[in-house]
């Protein structure tokens, strides 16, 4: 949710913050603007809407030939998305990007309107850079130190003073901030992918600390302006995975991806074919000791909590809840100390889940992350951490990042299981062979994506659609729908098959389109029950299933049929035709699909 980015070296440093910018696009695309430290001052080009508007404005103009500069790319939060609200923000002197929220920007705006400031925007963020620039006196870390102490709220920033060029000072609290560091020349961004071209070695700024970069140093310090000293890490991801690698869109590429990255995540938690978490920290006294267990998260992550939930209930027997982490946070939950708590996220920095997560340890929890990017907040927060292989998800909606959550939940489930005696070693070893099958089902399926293209031009002309299913093809027709309306706009709501008829089948009109998961052998005669309610009020019905189940002509208009496997595992499977359906039915319909209209990745911001 707002990237920013910096450079500082030796090369005029325009075109790289535009080619960083670039790949940070997936965390906001209501404005982009630099600013680059040029003859004494600071230059600053802004634009509203995607980043290609600023480079049309920059092709029109004579290119900053600086090499010390700051980017952003915006998610509006405060003001709408325009050229004035667009960052970068400030006066001659200080110029700043920002990534969060500042709460009390109201009180500062007065603070420093009664000092004689005057404000051009509606942002939070020009508060920020003005109270800066209030405090400065040739000191810039005395500067941010003072205006840090006012301020309430999350945020990263990256700062340009004009009488310091070729330094960057980077600010974070809650907001994830890294500092690349290259052969005579650093960088600062939001994350990693950002910098991958440049260089793969980066330092995670931590909350409450400051980072003053230059082409040849980084130093960092605390609030206290004693220097500290950190450890550099390596990015593992392939650049190629941030990369459109000949997709037309990121969406379906990371669809494909997802039989190699479902494999990677697997790889370390499978042990002589029996599932294990050793390696995450997890101890098998842990898990045969819990009492409760919660799964917080949200939008696509909660609902690969919910698999887990039907999951370990069935297998472990184990009282579970799961809790969308903004809930989770303001209903005061019982947690008792000792409950073992799953935060999933991918980004690992939004910021319900991490507040959540922080409210768990608070009240005693155990806590473990499945978290996709390594080093993220709640990663660092849990006090396990089993990191997903999902690599690099650009797109903004979730697909393989989802898989590679589900895929942990049912290892996890199974490990459980094993643990606490209610499933038999044999069993356990059945099931995590029956896994290993699930990436080349997937790749099959993969091959041959017409018969999803055929069902999305039924749903194209849409108004508002039904997901319905019970059990585990309940939970995951949460995602179908989730999916559907993010990228085609298209409304529709997700039900359990057996809630229709207390009220939301009034909705169903002549050709109106409901999507059935059927795939579990204990449920399908109940769902094809409410199926043919539904069919016989006039609605186009598709239904996703599999071989072992055979639908008959009039009871669907369409059929999905997926590859067949142990029926709890069938949600891995059927969740391809979801993604796939909601593809292409942006694509018919011609939306952007990679950056769907007033939504961002990483959700930092409550
Ligand atoms: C949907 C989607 C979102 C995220 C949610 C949580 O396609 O991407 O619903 O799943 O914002 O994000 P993370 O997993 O980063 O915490």
């Amino acid at each position: 949710m707002c990237g920013i980015v910096g450079y500082t070296g030796t090369t005029p440093c325009c075109d790289i913050l535009i080619d960083c910018l670039s790949r940070l696009e997936y965390r906001g695309y209501d404005s982009a603007g630099i600013a680059v430290c040029e003859n004494g001052g600071i230059v600053s080009v802004k634009a509203a809407g995607k980043l290609k508007h600023l480079k049309a404005k920059i092709a029109d103009m004579e290119k900053p030939k600086g090499t010390c500069g700051i980017g952003h790319t915006r998610w509006a939060t405060h003001g709408e998305p325009n050229d004035t609200n667009a960052h970068p923000h400030g006066t001659d002197r200080v110029m700043l990007v920002h990534n969060g929220i500042i709460e009390n920007y109201k009180e500062i705006k007065s603070f420093l309107t009664e000092k004689g400031y005057s404000f051009y925007s509606q942002t939070d963020s020009e508060t920020v850079a003005k109270l800066i620039d209030y405090y400065y006196d040739e000191d810039p870390l005395q500067a941010i130190i003072n205006a840090k102490a006012h301020l309430v709220g999350s945020y990263s920033l990256g700062i340009l003073f004009a009488d310091r060029p070729g330094f960057i000072y980077a600010l974070r609290q809650d907001s994830p901030l890294i500092v690349g560091k290259g052969t005579k020349e650093n960088f600062i961004a939001s994350d990693v992918p950002a910098i991958l071209h440049h260089t793969r070695s980066y330092y995670i700024l931590e909350h409450d600390e400051i980072a003053v970069i230059a082409a040849n140093q980084v130093t960092f310090l605390d609030l206290e302006g004693n220097v500290i000293a950190k450890e550099l890490h390596e990015a593992t991801w392939d650049i190629d995975a941030a990369e459109k690698a000949g997709y037309d869109h990121f969406m379906i590429k990371e669809i494909h991806e997802q039989p190699s990255v479902i494999a990677k995540t697997m790889r370390p938690h499978i042990i002589n074919g029996m599932p294990d978490f050793s390696d995450c920290g997890v101890q098998a006294d842990d898990l045969r000791t819990i009492q409760k267990l919660h799964i917080i998260g949200c939008g696509s992550a909660v609902h690969a909590g919910l698999i887990g939930e039907y999951l370990i209930e069935k297998l472990a027997g184990l009282d579970v809840e799961v809790s969308i982490a903004s809930e989770f946070r303001y209903r005061d939950p019982i947690i008792h100390p000792g409950d073992f708590v799953i935060a999933i996220s991918q980004s690992g920095e939004t910021a319900d889940t991490l507040e959540a997560l922080r409210l768990s340890k608070k009240k005693g929890a155990k806590t473990l992350g499945i978290i996709n990017v390594v080093g993220s907040s709640i990663a660092r927060e849990s006090d396990m951490v089993c990191y997903t292989q999902a690599g690099p998800e650009i797109s903004v909606c979730s697909t393989k990042a989802y898989m590679v959550q589900m895929t942990t939940m049912y290892l996890f489930a199974f490990e459980l299981a094993y643990i606490r005696g209610s499933i038999s070693a044999e069993a356990c070893r059945y099931y995590v062979r029956q896994m290993n099958k699930i990436p080349a089902q997937i790749e099959q399926y993969l091959s041959d994506t017409s018969v999803c293209q055929h069902a999305a031009t039924h749903l194209k002309d849409a108004n508002s659609l039904l997901y319905i299913g019970r059990g585990l093809d309940y939970c995951l027709s949460m995602e179908g729908s989730l999916k559907l309306k993010e990228i085609s706009y298209i409304h529709s709501e997700s039900y359990a098959a057996g809630e229709l008829k207390h009220g939301t089948i009034s909705l169903i009109e002549n050709g109106t389109p409901v999507i059935a998961i059927a795939t579990q052998s204990s449920l399908i005669h109940k769902t094809m029950s409410n199926i043919q309610e539904v069919k016989s009020r006039g609605a186009f019905v598709i239904v996703v299933t599999t071989d072992r189940h055979t639908i008959k002509k009039d009871a669907a208009d369409f059929v999905i049929t997926i590859p067949d496997n142990e029926e709890i595992l069938l949600p891995l499977l059927a969740a391809v035709p979801m993604q796939l359906l909601a593809y292409y039915t942006a694509i018919i319909k011609g939306n952007n699909v990679d950056q769907p209209r007033n939504l961002a990745k990483s959700v930092t911001v409550e």
